[in-house]
This record gives C-alpha cells, sequence and structure tokens, in this order.
C-alpha cells in the first residue's frame, strides 16, 4: 500500500514536470510580436510571467547571429570537443551516467528533478572536478591581464541546492581561479531545511585542506530570501571585489582575470560573465551565444540580441558590451562601490525583480554593466523555480513594484498596465530607496531609456517607431529556426526485434501529443522516421518524438536535445536510449496495438529495435 502510495506520488511529480516542459516549449514556440514579424529572438525570449520559466536560457539560436558561435567550424569544433574533452578520461560518456539502470535510479531521479529540478542522478555521478570545453573566442587566450588585480570574494547564496552540484560549483571554482585572486567562497545557506545538507557541507569541507581554508560557510536564522542573504554574505566578506555566482554553476578557464581586470579599470564598472547553458537534463555543456539584457513592461528580464554593428570587428567580440540589465544570478562588483550605491532593496523578498532594480541603479547612478565576452560560467538553466516563497505569496510582483515606484516615474504606469493585479498589493515603505536616490542624484529614468535602451519599445510607439527600434537590434541572420532545414543523416522504420512490428503514431503523423503503438510494419509514410544530425527521431520530417516519463509522444522539435535526443547503435538489435529520461523505447508485451513506453534499457526482447532502411 505505502509503495502504491509512493509511486503514485512521482507520478504526481512527473506529471508536473512534464507539463512544465510543454509550458516551456508551447510558449517558445508560439509567441509572435504583433507586429507579425516572425519570431526573432526577442520575441521567443520573453521571460513569461510564470515563474516555471524565469531561467530560460539565452536561445542557442541566436547564436546565428553574430557569426560566433554560428560558425560551421565552430560548432563542429565544439560538437567534437563535447564528445571527447567535455568529461575526464576516466568518465564514461554523459549518456551513459544519465542510464537508469535501476528502480533505485528512477527513484534518485524523479525525486531529485522534484526538489532540485534538473537530473540529480547524472550530477551525482559526475566528477566534481570535470573539465569544460573551453568556449571563449580564440582571440581570449591572447589578453595579458594586469598581475596585480585586486582578489575577490566569491558569495554563493543557496537554499535546499542539491549537495554534488553545489560541491561541483565550489570545486570548479578552486580549480580553475589563481589563487592569488580568490580571497575566500563565503557560502550563504539560507536557512535549508533539507536533512544533513549543512552537516554533509561541513563534514566534507573540514575534510580537505585547501577547502577549509578558502571556504566559509554561514547560515542565517530565518529564511531570508536571496537578496538579504547576498547582503549578509557581502557583509562578511574580505575581499576589494565581490562576485555573487548561483550555486548550481560551473565556471570556466581563466574566468575571473577579465572580471577583475573591468573593475579595476574603474571601480563603478559592474562586469557580468557570459553565462553558458549547462543542460538540466543531461549537464553537457554548451555555450551561449552574444546576447545582453533587456526587460519587458511586466518587468521580467529577457535576454535581446545585441544592437545591429555592435560585432563587426573580430575585437568587438571580446570587448566588454554595454548591457541595459542584467540576468542576476553572476556578476562581479567593487566592494565599497556595492555599498555606496545601497547594496540592495532589503525590503525584498525571496526572490525577482532585485536584478532589475540593481541594473536600473548602476546605470541611473552612475556606473555601468557590461557583458564580459571572455568570462565564461556555466549555469544550470532549470525549466522551472523548484521552491518560492514560504507562504506562497508573489514575490516577484510585490518586488517589481518596489523597483517601479522607486526607479521608474511615470514609466511606472506601462508596468500597472500590463499588471492590472499590482494595484492590490501591499509593497510596503519605500521611502529609504527614494533618499538613496535623491542622495546619490541619480539620473531619471528617462534618461536610461534614452542613453541606455533607446532600443526598449513603449507601449505609445508607433509601427514606424516600432519597426525602427525593432531594425535598431540584430536580427537572426539566418532563417527563423522553426523553419530552419534540419540536417537528415537517415530514415528508416523502427521494428521491434524479432517481430514484423514497426513504431507508427497513434494519430496521424501531424498530431502534437499523438503516442505510438506496434502496427504490422509497412512501407507507408507514417512509419518512417528521419534522424537528424542532433540524434532527433523525425516521424515523415514533420514532429519530434520525445520522452515523456511514462509513454514517449510527437512534438514539435524543439533543437534543444535532451527529450528530444536519441542514441542507437546504428545496427539491428539495437536499444533506443532518450538523454534526458535516461530510459529506453520498449513496450511491455509483444502485441498488436500496445503503445510504446519509456522502460529501463534492461529488457532486449521488449526494447531492442531494428532500424530498417
Ligand atoms: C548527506 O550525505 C549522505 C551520505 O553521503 C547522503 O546519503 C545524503 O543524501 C546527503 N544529504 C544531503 C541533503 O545531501
Ligand atoms: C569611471 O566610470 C564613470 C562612469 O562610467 C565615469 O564617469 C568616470 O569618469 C570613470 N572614472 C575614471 C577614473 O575613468
Ligand atoms: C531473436 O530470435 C533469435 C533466434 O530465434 C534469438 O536467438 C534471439 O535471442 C531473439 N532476440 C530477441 C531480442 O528476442
Amino acid at each position: 500500500m505505502v509503495s502504491l502510495n509512493k509511486s503514485f506520488l512521482y507520478g504526481i511529480g512527473f506529471a508536473s514536470i512534464t507539463w512544465t516542459i510543454s509550458l516551456y516549449l508551447y510558449w517558445q514556440l508560439n509567441k509572435t510580436n504583433s507586429l507579425g514579424f516572425s519570431p526573432t529572438y526577442s520575441s521567443i525570449q520573453d521571460v513569461s510571467k510564470s515563474n516555471l520559466v524565469f531561467d530560460a536560457p539565452p536561445d542557442k539560436t541566436v547564436s546565428r547571429s553574430g557569426n560566433y558561435v554560428n560558425s560551421p567550424q565552430l560548432i563542429k569544433q565544439l560538437q567534437s570537443i563535447r564528445r571527447s574533452k567535455l568529461l575526464n578520461k576516466h568518465e564514461k560518456g554523459l549518456d551513459e551516467l544519465g542510464m537508469v539502470k535501476t528502480v533505485e535510479d528512477q527513484r534518485i531521479r524523479d525525486e531529485g528533478f522534484k526538489l532540485h529540478a534538473f537530473n540529480v542522478l547524472i550530477s551525482n555521478k559526475l566528477s566534481l572536478h570535470r573539465e569544460l570545453p573551453d568556449t571563449r573566442n580564440k582571440l581570449c587566450k591572447d589578453i595579458i591581464y594586469p598581475t596585480h588585480l585586486p582578489v575577490a570574494s566569491v558569495i554563493i547564496c543557496f537554499y535546499n541546492e542539491h549537495f554534488h552540484t553545489l560541491l561541483r560549483t565550489i570545486h570548479s571554482i578552486i580549480d580553475r581561479t589563481p589563487k592569488e585572486f580568490l580571497a575566500e567562497i563565503i557560502l550563504v545557506d539560507d536557512y535549508s531545511d533539507l536533512p544533513n545538507l549543512g552537516f554533509n557541507l561541513t563534514n566534507f569541507l573540514n575534510s580537505n585542506y585547501e577547502l577549509k581554508q578558502k571556504v566559509k560557510l554561514f547560515k542565517t536564522q530565518r529564511r531570508e530570501g536571496l537578496i538579504r542573504a547576498r547582503m549578509f554574505g557581502a557583509q562578511k566578506a574580505n575581499g576589494k571585489v565581490l562576485i555573487f555566482l548561483d550555486s548550481h554553476v560551473e565556471v570556466n578557464v581563466d574566468w575571473i582575470q577579465p572580471l577583475l581586470a573591468r573593475v579595476y579599470n574603474n571601480r563603478s564598472n559592474v562586469a557580468i560573465p557570459i553565462i553558458d547553458i549547462i543542460n538540466a537534463d543531461t549537464f553537457a555543456y554548451t555555450p551561449s551565444p552574444l546576447v545582453r539584457g533587456g526587460f519587458n513592461w511586466g518587468l521580467h528580464f529577457k535576454w535581446e540580441n545585441l544592437p545591429t554593428g555592435t560585432l563587426s570587428k573580430p575585437i568587438d567580440f571580446i570587448n566588454p558590451i554595454k548591457s541595459p540589465t542584467m540576468a542576476g544570478g553572476l556578476f562581479a562588483i567593487d566592494r565599497d562601490y556595492f555599498m555606496e550605491i545601497g547594496q540592495y532593496d532589503a525590503g525584498m523578498d525571496i526572490w525577482g525583480g532585485e536584478n532589475l532594480e540593481i541594473s536600473f541603479r548602476i546605470w541611473m547612478c552612475g556606473g555601468r554593466l557590461d557583458i564580459i565576452p571572455c568570462s565564461r560560467v556555466g549555469h544550470v538553466f532549470r525549466r522551472r523555480r523548484p521552491y518560492g516563497d514560504p507562504d506562497g505569496k508573489d514575490t516577484m510582483l510585490r518586488n517589481s513594484l518596489r523597483v517601479a515606484n522607486v526607479w521608474m516615474d511615470a514609466y511606472k504606469d506601462y508596468f500597472i498596465k500590463e499588471r492590472p493585479d499590482a494595484n492590490n498589493v501591499n509593497y510596503g515603505d519605500v521611502s529609504e530607496r527614494l533618499q538613496l536616490r535623491k542622495r546619490l542624484k541619480c539620473y531619471d529614468f528617462n534618461w536610461y531609456i534614452k542613453n541606455v535602451y533607446p532600443e526598449l519599445t513603449l507601449p505609445t510607439d508607433s509601427d514606424v517607431r516600432l519597426k525602427n527600434k525593432w531594425s535598431a537590434l540584430e536580427r537572426d541572420k539566418f532563417q527563423p529556426w522553426h523553419t530552419r532545414k534540419r540536417n537528415y543523416v537517415d530514415h528508416y522504420q523502427i521494428r521491434l526485434s524479432n517481430t514484423s512490428y514497426c513504431a507508427q503514431s497513434t494519430k496521424d503523423s501531424k498530431s502534437k501529443g499523438s503516442t505510438l503503438f506496434l502496427k504490422p510494419c509497412m512501407r507507408s509514410k507514417n512509419q518512417i522516421w528521419y534522424e537528424t544530425d542532433k540524434g532527433e527521431l523525425v516521424l515523415q520530417q514533420l514532429l519530434c518524438l520525445q520522452s515523456g516519463p511514462t509513454f514517449p509522444y510527437l512534438f514539435k522539435c524543439h533543437e534543444m536535445g535532451g527529450n528530444q535526443e536519441w542514441k542507437h547503435k546504428g545496427e539491428d538489435k539495437t536499444p533506443i536510449y532518450n538523454m534526458a529520461a535516461g530510459t529506453c523505447l520498449g513496450v511491455d508485451r509483444i502485441h498488436l496495438g500496445t503503445k510504446l513506453r519509456m522502460q529501463l534499457c534492461t529488457n532486449p526482447s521488449l526494447n531492442m529495435w531494428d532500424l530498417v532502411r
């Protein structure tokens, strides 16, 4: 009975995860802008009102702008790096690490997704010292930085972080930061309640001399939220520069020097690394394109293409790139400057809005904010935030109201129009922040828009002005991604070995969500799967096969790998393995009309397939 209950609960976990995935994809794929332009990057990347997708990565498709990630040679090179260099020699391939081999594996994986929204089965098995592909532009390697850069305190706040992933964050910093630049790593445990997390962490830090020297662990007395936890960490810091990082990141080669050099150059410079993508399903590390931070009138952060002409010479790919806002998780700032400009708004709760607040404040009060392309830090992009406010309040809305009322002058009306529900929300007392703004003699929001973010579209813009603003941002130089030609490398029927049954969609092959069943093999179109160079299986070149928690089904191709990435041996009697699910395509019995499901890859007669060409 107990076990029945348990599996029922896991089922719910599964269902809600799938839902968020589909929502994420649906939302990514269906959004168009009001002008009817083909969806460009900025239109698809608006962070939606739901915080399920708060952390959407900069879309890889934008790599099409700016030649950088996009040059075919580089992609090729990265793919080969990805295969050969991503892992320590002693490790197996990432795909194998993700393989669910036992019921216990499945439990760890499911529970991990519920708690952390990423694949802890893989994270647990990955080395704490794994190598990463060096995703920097080649020119970065020629830069010589001053030897007497200021030292940094790295501040990492966390709440119920996955233990192994947090350790990898810490080790990546220790392993890839020259000792002379690292004063300390300050860990702020924001009142986590996972049993033994603190105990495990203390044990771990005490087990190693270097960690014991460099890492300081603090715990707050109650749940403070990201914003106050960071202020708490900053108070404890001794370094001249503060570098805030998330707790599920891995820093890349020579990541710290470019940030420190930028802050050293002028203490009012705030520096942001490029945030590379660690896939939450597979932990594969891939580079992000050069994009910058913007926002919309719902006060949601969004990634956005660079202004046209920003990248015209090779040197532009390594020079600082002005950014109107920051995503918030990762940045470097002079410690005294951070204090002078008012740290954070301590009246904000848990999470949300603080990144726009500090971005506006930096620009409006005499500083500047730039993305530093030669500094790269990988970040696990989750599809949803696995925790919220303890009381279930919408802290994002309340915090955004504080931002609007302190910094946005008359422009706050645009926010209120976008979020009429904000009218009934009590956002607390902001008088101190208003005084701060006065004391620092900050520019007004109109100045910010004119000088920092002229490309921002206003609700009052005429069609002509809107079109001009759109054209001021680089467009995808290639075809829009959803119509881009896929690169097919093979096609075949998928036949259950030793039978004459093939995988066919239950509805017609244009139906999203259609599951698969066993049908007599026929050379009919709805049994022909086209394999792409990304490991996708596209039925009739229309929809991609996607793994679900229990059943695989057809869905729009999203080109993000993971649940649409399939591996096989390329010959008869092969399992067909899904990268995100860690399980294989199979059936529970050999019978006409049996539905295909996701299964442990262990039962040869029920999950071996022939690829019939
Ligand atoms: C603490 O460590 C034990 C033993 O390694 C492990 O089983 C447990 O999951 C850890 N707990 C947390 C919260 O990381
Ligand atoms: C530092 O940057 C600020 C703002 O960008 C600028 O006003 C100031 O002149 C700079 N200071 C120096 C020493 O370059
Ligand atoms: C298929 O049939 C052959 C010969 O009958 C047998 O040796 C083999 O084990 C079968 N394979 C599977 C996957 O059932």
